[in-house]
């Protein structure tokens, strides 16, 4: 068997769910992509892509339209019927209050998968980030659910790796491809799953076989991972600060030790989106269920979370003319003791350039630009803000209990920093490097940038004539 002779199923038309179907599509027999929201399927089926990814757009029309992928809002049974082999790809969100990962979506596909199972063999496969465990009583809810003796099934954990802004280059060129609960070598699924990435994978290491819970961990120990070198990354820098130091010369001279490596050594605002935060909260909460905690990575959790509320401090002491020499060291230095700013920042004026949690997305999901926007507004704020992938109507949910507040979204930066005391760059794009600064030097009020993803030149700005902050490093 090859690739092309496989057909599958995908339930959950979200980010993972989307991308993954596309990307198989290139070279499967035929790929469902399944989801209830009814609105958005009947986007897709218009070739409106929901999420902005490079790549996607043009991938997903030409499978489309060659009817190697299908989008449903409803007849799933149909789709599992043909398929060989069916996803589950929905959302795991934090539980509300705890910080478990709800997996009330997950059991809820797998009791209707199990419902229209046909006879013969399927393969069901778990890609949604589930707690340890969770495969195992996936498994005994299908069991218990199918109606006929004649269905045949297995499950396995396939853990997604994909990385917002890059995520079907990372489908087509994966670093591994994890496959946990395959029993052994020859069985259905291992050959099956085999064959599935046989297109995708460069060679026989790239592919590796686990048990589930080693499967399920791995996803979360690698979120996990980067949430920890990102905090730890941002303590250096603050120290870096402090000892006039900088940061961009000490990483750059530690990820030289090919243990340690260069990638998620940049400091930022803390580390957001709708994968590395949530994760790491729902591997602590699963671990203090079998008694044990995880200290480093509830420091790391906790000092993100400080971390956030810091730089909003910062930011906002910098609209004040006695504050204006504190750079973050020695705003954290003077304010280890204390949560509040004391600067009264009441109606004054604040120029945001970038809302999502990165670069290359449009995902404002734990974004640390909202919490900052949000305190910013606490604190009684006018917030202007333009994010080159951000709408106005997107962000009201985030702001729902904002509202009055003088919150504006613009359609350019210049707008945005119109009369601003303080301009902060809290997301990395990189139209932002490209600045007009003369035109944005006539237009603010007050002459202070304050870069949280060091992504000027402090030279040239400092040049242009701003007063500029960035996060270790000398002004
Ligand atoms: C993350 C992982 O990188 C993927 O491997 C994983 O598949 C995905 O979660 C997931 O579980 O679905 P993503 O959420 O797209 O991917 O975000 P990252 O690119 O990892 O960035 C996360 C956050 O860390 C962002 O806020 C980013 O700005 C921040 N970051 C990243 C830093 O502050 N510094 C760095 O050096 C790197």
């Amino acid at each position: 068997e090859q690739a092309s002779d496989i057909c599958v199923s995908f339930f959950g038309a979200g980010y993972v769910g989307l991308v993954s179907s596309v990307c198989l599509a290139d070279y499967c027999k035929k790929v469902y992509c399944l989801d209830t929201d009814k609105e958005k399927i009947s986007r897709l089926r218009n070739l409106e892509v929901p999420i902005y990814e490079p790549l996607l757009e043009e991938k997903l029309r030409r499978n489309y339209e060659s009817r190697r992928l299908i989008f449903l809002s409803e007849d799933f049974e149909l789709a599992v019927r043909e398929s060989h082999i069916v996803f589950i790809a929905v959302g795991t969100p934090s539980r509300r209050g705890d910080g478990h990962a709800d997996l009330s979506y997950v059991f809820s596909v797998a009791e209707s998968i199990a419902e229209m199972l046909p006879s013969g063999y399927t393969l069901i496969v778990i890609k949604s980030t589930v707690p340890i465990g969770t495969c195992s009583k996936v498994q005994e809810l299908i069991k218990a659910k199918t109606k006929s003796s004649k269905v045949q099934f297995d499950v396995v954990s396939n853990p997604e790796f994909l990385r917002q802004g890059s995520a079907v280059d990372n489908f087509l060129h994966p670093d591994r491809v994890v496959i946990g609960g395959c029993g052994p070598m020859k069985s259905l699924s291992r050959t099956l799953m085999e064959t599935l990435y046989s297109p995708f994978v460069k060679d026989k290491e790239t592919l590796l076989f686990t048990s589930w819970e080693e499967a399920e961990m791995i996803k979360y120990a690698s979120n996990a991972f980067l949430a920890t070198k990102i905090q730890f990354t941002n303590e250096i820098a603050d120290f870096c600060q402090l000892v006039n130091a900088n940061i961009s010369v000490v990483t750059r001279a530690i990820g030289l030790d090919e243990r340690i490596g260069h990638h998620y050594l940049q400091p930022g605002p803390g580390f957001g989106g709708s994968c590395l935060p949530k994760d790491i909260r729902a591997l602590v909460r699963s671990a203090q269920e079998y008694n044990y905690s995880m200290r480093l990575l509830e420091s790391v959790i906790e000092g993100n979370e400080v971390r956030k509320r810091r730089i909003a401090q910062w930011i906002a002491s910098l609209a004040s003319e006695s504050c204006i020499e504190e750079d973050l060291g020695t705003f954290l230095h003077g304010h280890h003791t204390t949560h509040t700013t004391t600067v009264n920042i009441y109606g004054k004026k604040f120029g945001i350039l970038g809302l999502t949690f990165k670069a290359n997305t449009d995902d404002l999901r734990d974004s640390p630009a909202i919490f900052v926007v949000q305190e910013l507004l606490s604190l009684g704020a006018r917030v202007s803000v333009y994010d080159p992938q951000v709408k106005a109507e997107s962000v009201t949910k985030y702001f729902a209990a904002f509202q009055g507040f003088p919150l504006d979204i613009c359609d350019d930066s210049y707008t945005a920093c119109q009369e601003a005391e303080v301009i902060a760059i809290l997301t990395e794009w990189e139209e932002f490097r490209d600045l007009d600064w003369n035109r944005l030097h006539e237009v603010v009020s007050r002459h202070v940038i304050v870069d949280t993803r060091n992504l000027l030149e402090p030279d040239v700005i400092s040049d242009k004539g701003f007063r500029y902050y960035s996060v270790g490093r000398p002004p």
